[in-house]
């Protein structure tokens, strides 16, 4: 009797597992450098390759929910930024651990757990995309290059063969999410998912939805830092009403005919007083802008303010971060003297990252292949990534028709991507209200506020850029309540 059942049911059983750990194209990750004794939660990493001979090899990094991973829903989340890799999301917005925040000191930095992660409630992969970015990595010239469509058509391949190598999650629920310049990605694998089941492409993926934090969406976005400028109290009521009837509207690419409004806009910088300050250097040939926010930080405007680096033109700036790096250390110095903190800003948080990361420890532990990289940078393109689509909107109005949940939130202290834009759009949608304006709480205090409506769409506001780096108890609570079908 016991031995029957050992051919009948479990041999077959233990068999189908082993053949299953043999498809499997990731690896579990039981340590990692900086952080202290075993990981409490199940992290796996590796590659999938995707397009022709699989010549792009997308790296993730796959979270199972510290809930009930059998039915929990499963999200597949595409980083902000052009070529930023996901491991921002993992480690600095939704995921279960952060840096310890401390100035580096030249030895490894250290991890702690993120109390606040997103992983309590869903499974998340975090996927570098596109080929540009974090770990993920091309083998021939031609597959370097990437289209914004090519990396949504990647996205999408890449889930079918990760659900395909991971069975276990192939009735999950699935959502897609990510965060600013993702707003241009993650609404277009989503309808790319979508259109992919309708016409029965294998396997079928549950997907259920949406989310998206300060989602870049429409050209036009950039537009309401004026009237964000003007609702924070940073310009005056007259400038801003000058400002409106000269430029009517148009900030951004300004007539240079039009006299008025470049004379306002003139002076909103200036009253605004002096948000940057770029100056283009030379470095060893590549060309690279460094820009210094002197007084208001866009990410968060009632933050402190912190000099950030950006290189531009991206593909202009290949590899070598130290000559940026070393820069912006000097710069760090000199502000660090003058307020004689520990800790100053995110900025600083922002950097441990470089010296983790470039660990050769660290790559070991993540099973990084050796010969994929150079120096890793969290937010670079080392290859071509042409932005052809700059506009997502379409894609968010044919997703509601079809039934797909959104959750769209927005920091509302964030002048990057201003929450009056992203309101500007979802209005634009003319979608009836369904639950209008109000707070939302956390534990009796007002996080921010919400409105519901019909197609599925829930806004929200609270936080910066990235929301859940500013409020990461609140985000969590409001993810919560929307995943599992509750008000906000
Ligand atoms: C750097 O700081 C860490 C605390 O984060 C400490 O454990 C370590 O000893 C310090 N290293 C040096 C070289 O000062
Ligand atoms: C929206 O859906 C329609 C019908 O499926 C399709 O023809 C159209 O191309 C879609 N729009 C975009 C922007 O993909
Ligand atoms: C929304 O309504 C306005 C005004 O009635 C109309 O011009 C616009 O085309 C509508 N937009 C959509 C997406 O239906």
């Amino acid at each position: 009797m016991r031995s029957s059942l050992f051919y009948y049911l479990i041999l077959p059983l233990v068999l189908l597992q082993i053949c299953s750990n043999l498809a499997t194209a990731g690896s579990t990750v039981r340590f990692l450098p900086g952080f202290e004794g075993p990981l409490p939660f199940e992290l796996e990493t590796g590659y999938i390759g995707v397009e022709e001979s699989e010549d792009v090899q997308l790296f993730y990094y796959f979270v199972k929910s510290e809930s009930i991973p059998e039915t929990d829903p499963l999200v597949l989340w595409l980083s902000g930024g052009n070529c930023c890799t996901s491991f921002s999301g993992l480690a600095y917005q939704i995921g279960p651990i952060k840096f310890e925040e401390v100035l580096y000191n030249g030895t490894l930095p250290k991890l702690l757990l993120n109390p606040y992660s997103w992983t309590k409630l869903v499974s998340i992969i975090f996927v570098d995309l596109p080929v540009a970015s974090g770990f993920s990595y091309a083998r021939t010239a031609k597959a370097s290059q990437s289209t914004v469509s090519q990396a949504c058509n990647q996205a999408y391949e890449f889930l079918r063969k990760w659900l395909v190598d991971h069975p276990e999650f192939i009735s999950s629920p699935v959502y897609i999410g990510g965060d600013s310049k993702a707003g241009i990605r993650v609404p277009i694998v989503t309808q790319l998912i979508s259109d992919g089941n309708e016409v029965g492409i294998e396997p079928h993926i549950y997907l259920k939805g949406y989310i998206l934090g300060n989602p870049v969406t429409t050209p036009g976005d950039g537009n309401y830092a004026i009237q964000f400028t003007h609702g924070m109290g940073l310009i005056s009521d007259e400038l801003y009403e000058s400002l409106k009837l000269s430029c009517k509207g148009e900030y951004q690419n300004i007539d240079p005919s039009n006299a008025l409004c470049l004379q306002n806009m003139q002076a909103y910088n200036q009253a605004s007083n002096h948000f940057s300050a770029s100056f283009v250097l030379l470095y060893f040939e590549k060309l690279v802008t460094i820009q210094l926010l002197s007084n208001i930080n866009k990410a968060h405007i009632l933050e402190p303010d912190c000099p950030y680096a950006s290189p531009k033109p991206n593909n202009l700036f290949i590899g070598r971060r130290s000559t940026i790096q070393v820069f912006c250390e000097k710069t760090r110095e000199l502000k660090i003297q003058e307020l004689a903190a520990p800790f100053t800003c995110r900025m600083d948080g922002y950097r441990l990252v470089y010296h983790w990361a470039n660990d050769e420890s660290v790559q070991k532990a993540l099973h990084v292949r050796k010969e994929s990289i150079g120096e890793w940078i969290r937010c670079n393109c080392r290859y071509p990534y042409i932005r052809n689509i700059g506009n997502s909107l379409p894609y968010h109005a044919n997703l509601s028709i079809r039934g797909y949940r959104s959750l769209i939130y927005s920091g509302d202290h964030d002048m990057i991507v201003p929450h009056f834009g992203t309101q500007a759009w979802i209005k634009s949608l003319n979608y009836s209200i369904i639950d209008d304006w109000r707070q939302w709480i956390l534990q009796g205090q007002v996080a921010g506020y919400t409105r519901t409506y019909a197609n599925k769409m829930t806004f929200a506001t609270g936080g910066g850029h990235i929301a859940p780096e500013y409020k990461p108890a609140e985000c969590q609570a409001m993810f919560e309540r929307w995943i599992s079908h509750q008000p906000l």
